[in-house]
């Protein structure tokens, strides 16, 4: 009898140790953010200390606006970042205290990797600059990897082996996949904030914490003056990421792009799984994954437009009048001699 009371006594213990350990693995795997404030585009909270008299400069006025010539809020009410629409230091001193942790994936394949030392090194100048950045370099060429770079306090770098992609498409074509595989292995438990960019970049001006948000895109430089029509939308029917010519808000460009873990992680997953849909039915969007990108955020509005400001091209020059700070651009590149292909 006491053996058979003993016996029930194990066997609760291990049921129980059983649930316990699954619990333990569905919470450290679960999607949502480890810790900190993603949620901050609605509950920002201002620590009193933090604010301190030297940043209660300027008194924001009602009826002053700050920027007169360019809109800064989308008829959804999500800002567009431009120069003069927020205060850096008010910025600054508001996200110190959370101790955030931005992850930031590059791609670095073939010959693309020439471009990692200058937008690494210009990235430790100005991007997030006092935040954690976790660099996730995917690369096929590991050797070629400036891991010697001294990076700031708070930040590192992680190379991540990809295989070799045969075609510039297909780079970009399977970028979404990975990211999103990056995300749900380690990524989610590391970070609060991800941000995707281009290789072939470099940054000139601050891009900091203003740029956060639950979901945040760029506006393309070349097209924010035209017609919805003109804009280089996927325009087959055939393809998941068409937009009919009436629709969409803005143009993104995938050169940078980014938000809370969680909402990255959806974006990246629909955008994967539309690209396998149209890669089956044997079509690819007229820019690849840009195209999905932009579907996506046609149907899941951003919570934070970055003007192009943030993502400049220098083959734009410097003339524009409303673009009163470059902060990161598209270096000028001979493309038929980077790309594997026409
Ligand atoms: C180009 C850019 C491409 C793509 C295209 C869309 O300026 O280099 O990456 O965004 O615009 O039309
Ligand atoms: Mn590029």
């Amino acid at each position: 009898m006491l053996q058979k009371y003993q016996h029930c006594l194990v066997s609760l213990i291990m049921a129980g140790g059983v649930v316990f350990c699954w619990l333990g693995y569905m919470y450290s795997t679960s999607l949502s953010p480890n810790e900190g404030p993603s949620k901050y585009d609605e509950e920002l909270t201002w620590h009193p200390v933090v604010l301190s008299d030297r940043s209660q400069r300027k008194q924001a006025m009602l009826m002053e606006p700050v920027r007169t010539d360019v809109l800064t809020v989308t008829p959804w009410l999500a800002p567009i970042v431009w120069e003069g629409t927020f205060d850096p230091q008010v910025i600054d001193e508001a996200f110190r205290s959370y101790n955030l942790t931005i992850a930031t994936t590059v791609f670095a394949v073939g010959k693309y990797t020439r471009f990692l030392h200058a937008l690494l090194e210009s990235a430790e100048k100005h991007f997030m600059v006092g935040l954690n950045v976790q660099y996730y370099v995917f690369t096929d060429l590991p050797s070629h990897v400036p891991i010697n770079m001294t990076l700031g306090v708070g930040r590192r770098l992680k190379v991540v082996k990809v295989p070799k992609f045969d075609r510039w498409q297909e780079i970009s074509l399977r970028r979404m996949e990975l990211i999103q595989t990056a995300i749900e292995e380690y990524i989610h438990q590391r970070a609060n904030y991800i941000f995707c960019l281009d290789v072939d970049m470099i940054f000139h001006g601050r891009v900091g914490p203003e740029a956060l948000g639950k979901l945040v895109a760029a506006i393309h430089p070349w097209f924010y003056w035209v017609p919805r029509s003109q804009y280089p939308y996927e325009r087959r029917t055939i393809s998941k990421a068409y937009i009919p010519q009436d629709h969409g808000d803005f143009y993104y460009q995938a050169n940078i792009f980014g938000g809370a873990v969680e909402d990255v992680h959806r974006l990246t997953k629909t955008c994967r799984e539309h690209l396998e849909m149209d890669k089956s039915a044997g079509v690819e969007a007229v820019w690849q994954e840009e195209s999905h990108l932009n579907w996506y955020l046609w149907k899941n509005k951003p919570t934070k437009l970055l003007s192009p400001e943030y993502v400049w091209d220098d083959l734009r020059g410097q003339g524009a009048k409303e673009i009163k700070l470059v902060r990161f651009s598209s270096v000028i590149k001979n493309k038929a001699e980077v790309r594997e292909n026409p």
